[in-house]
């Protein structure tokens, strides 16, 4: 199969580098980052994390112009390679929610280590940061956060901000949680947000209608307020540990009795990220595919994918890995309906 496109159903992979999609690409629902870790593990990898800030920048540009509120993006690297690109995410806009520590036990090292060299801990771990792209409100040259969006307009309709407890039917709720400047500051669910927009806009000083409006022309609904955050679907009893083995059986792609790619993904990692972060139809982005755990797992998880990579063998590996899953997976309905 010679090709630089690949397509199936909902999903596409692309040989090349990132930089020259991200503007062919729809805005993603999710955005996973699995690119170099400064380890010199693959051609293009810089052999220390210093210069990992560096590589990234022009990549996380592309990110925040194409993302939206909904978005979230997932940072894989080493714990040293994000905390050297965690403040240009910031730069551009990414809000730090979780750390998340892959741990992939003690058999990841097994056999592996010599103690009179080593002179540090083994390490078993990567990894995994979610960021979000919350909205900037543009107020008069300042861009406002939504909390000190929300809190200037209610300023604006010349209410006292006690009177928000009342339209949202609670004892202080609002005013502790909606209108808080400080971290225990809480994002309106859409039936509060309804009740304040509609107060304010009926009751409001006349002269600055509408309130609680991006156009100036009209209120945002329910709806556009639900859609002003990132998704993120809550799963009881998974924490930011995740105890999984590295890739190993059925799943790690060889060709031979060589693995294809060191840093291949488990997929149980991947449709928890891509679940927790979004719904059916929705679009996740891979930009460094590798074998593209991330766009297969979105398949599976009926989402949109499109992921890129550069190297052409891999590219190729990761065609072959989608043929095969297709094969696969036909056989196995054909054989559940015989
Ligand atoms: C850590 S691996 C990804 C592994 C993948 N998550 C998986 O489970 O198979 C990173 C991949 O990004 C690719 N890569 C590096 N720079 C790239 C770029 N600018 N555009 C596209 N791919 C790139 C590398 O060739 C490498 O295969």
């Amino acid at each position: 199969m010679k090709t630089d496109n690949y397509k199936n159903g909902k999903i596409k992979i692309q040989h090349g580098d990132a930089m020259d999609f991200y503007d062919l690409w729809e805005s993603p629902v999710v955005i996973i980052s699995d690119g170099p870790y400064g380890i010199g593990g693959f051609p293009g990898d810089p052999p220390t994390h210093e210069k990992l800030a560096e590589w990234y920048e022009p990549h996380i540009k592309k990110w925040s112009e194409k993302a939206t509120p909904q978005t979230t993006l997932w940072f894989w690297n080493t714990e040293v390679g994000w905390a050297t690109v965690h403040p240009v995410l910031v730069k551009h806009g990414w809000r730090y929610r979780t750390c998340h520590i892959w741990d992939k036990g003690l058999a990841h090292i097994a056999g592996n280590v010599n103690g009179k060299s080593i002179r540090k801990l083994p390490v078993v771990t990567e990894a995994c940061v979610q960021y979000v792209k919350e909205p900037q409100f543009d107020i008069d040259g300042h861009k406002l956060s939504t909390k000190e969006w929300l809190r200037h307009e209610w300023k604006r309709s010349g209410m006292p901000f006690s009177k928000t407890n009342e339209v949202c039917d609670v004892k202080d709720a609002a005013t502790r949680k909606y209108f808080t400047l400080s971290h225990l500051w809480y994002f309106p669910p859409a039936e509060a947000f309804e009740k304040l927009q509609r107060y304010a806009n009926r009751h409001g000083e006349k002269s600055g209608k509408p309130y609680f409006s991006i156009n100036a022309k009209k209120p945002i609904t329910r709806k556009e307020w639900a859609g002003l955050r990132a998704k993120f679907n809550h799963e009881h009893g998974i924490t930011n540990v995740w105890r999984e083995p590295s890739v190993n059986g059925k799943e790690r792609i060889k060709n031979g009795m060589k693995s294809v790619h060191l840093n291949q993904k488990p997929l149980k990692l991947m449709h928890l990220i891509i679940r927790a972060s979004s719904d059916e139809n929705n679009l996740v982005w891979e930009p460094f595919g590798g074998l593209c755990s991330g766009v297969l797992a979105a398949m599976q998880l009926n989402r949109h994918g499109v992921a890129s990579e550069i190297d052409k063998n891999i590219f190729e590996h990761a065609m072959n890995r989608f043929e095969n899953y297709s094969k696969t997976s036909k056989l196995s309905q054909q054989s559940s309906v015989q």
